[in-house]
C-alpha cells in the first residue's frame, strides 16, 4: 500500500482530487467507484472547481457508489442518491443514466444486490473505488465480522456507525439500521482503490489498518491484501498527535 500524507483535510482532497482526474483523463470511460460520508465532501468539491475550470469531461464515466440506506427515498436529503446529487452529480456533466447507486427501496432488496454485482460486472468492474474509513474499520458499510467474500449484502448497521452517522440527521432515531453495501468480495475486485483518511479520530484506525494482521475483525485490515491501493491521508490521521 502506498502511503501519501498531507498536510491537513484541504490538502488531502486537493491531493485526491488530481489523483482521480488524472486517471479519468487517461481513460475517459472510466468506471469510478464512490463513496459518500464526510471525507469525500471537498474532494469532490474539487473535482466540481476542476470541471469548471479546465472543463474536465465526465461524458463517458460510469460510477458506482458503495452503499445506500434502506427506505430512504432518492429525494430524502439523508439519502445517499441525495448527496450524490448535491455533492457532484448535479454539478458535472455525468449523464444521470451513468450513474449507479443501489435502490434502498427496491421491493426485492435480496435480487437488487445480486443485480448490483452483475452491473458492475457487465461494466468490466470497476477501475477505481474512492473510499472512506470508518473507526471501527468498516469500509462501504461492511461492519466487524462481515466475511471478506461477500459480495454486495444487506447490513444492519453497528451501533456505533448510527453514531457516527447521526451528525447528519435531525435525531439518532432518524438514522437507519439498515443499509444495501458493495461487500468487501466486490470492492477487492476493483482494479485499483483510493482510501481517504482525515482527522484525528481516524488515527487508531488507520494504525490497524497498515500494522494489524489481516482480519474480520477489522475489515479494512484486508486492504493489505490488494495490490494496488493509495492511502491519502492527513498528519492528524497519521501522526494521531493529541
Ligand atoms: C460511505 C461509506 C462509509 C464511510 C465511513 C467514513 O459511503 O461507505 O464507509 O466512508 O463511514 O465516513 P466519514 O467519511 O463520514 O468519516
Amino acid at each position: 500500500m502506498k502511503v501519501i500524507q498531507t498536510k491537513n483535510y484541504q490538502d488531502m482532497s486537493e491531493k485526491a482530487a488530481q489523483f482521480i482526474l488524472e486517471k479519468i483523463k487517461s481513460k475517459p470511460d472510466f468506471q469510478l467507484g464512490l463513496a459518500t460520508g464526510g471525507t469525500p465532501v471537498t474532494t469532490y468539491q474539487n473535482l466540481i472547481q476542476d470541471h469548471q475550470t479546465n472543463q474536465t469531461s465526465y461524458q463517458l464515466v460510469t460510477t458506482f457508489n458503495l452503499d445506500e440506506y434502506i427506505g430512504l427515498s432518492n429525494e430524502d436529503p439523508n439519502s445517499y442518491h441525495y448527496y450524490m446529487n448535491k455533492h457532484l452529480f448535479s454539478e458535472i456533466d455525468i449523464p444521470a443514466d451513468q450513474t449507479f447507486i443501489p435502490n434502498g427501496l427496491a421491493e426485492d432488496l435480496e435480487r437488487e444486490c445480486i443485480e448490483y454485482d452483475a452491473l458492475i460486472s457487465k461494466y468490466n468492474g470497476i477501475d477505481l473505488q474512492i473510499l472512506g474509513l470508518g473507526h471501527n474499520g468498516h469500509i462501504g458499510f461492511n461492519e466487524p465480522g462481515t466475511p471478506f467474500d461477500k459480495q454486495t449484502h444487506i447490513v444492519t448497521l453497528a451501533d456505533s456507525t448510527v453514531e457516527a452517522n447521526a451528525r447528519f440527521f435531525d435525531s439518532i432515531e432518524d438514522v437507519p439500521t439498515q443499509a444495501i453495501t458493495m461487500g468487501i468480495g466486490s470492492i477487492m475486485k476493483s482494479k485499483e482503490i483510493l482510501l481517504l483518511v482525515s482527522g484525528r479520530e481516524k488515527h487508531e484506525a488507520l494504525q490497524k489498518l497498515l500494522h494489524d494482521e489481516v482480519n474480520e475483525l477489522f475489515p479494512a485490515s484486508i486492504l493489505q491484501r490488494h495490490k494496488n491501493v493509495t492511502i491519502i491521508a492527513d498528519e492528524d490521521a497519521i501522526i494521531g498527535k493529541d
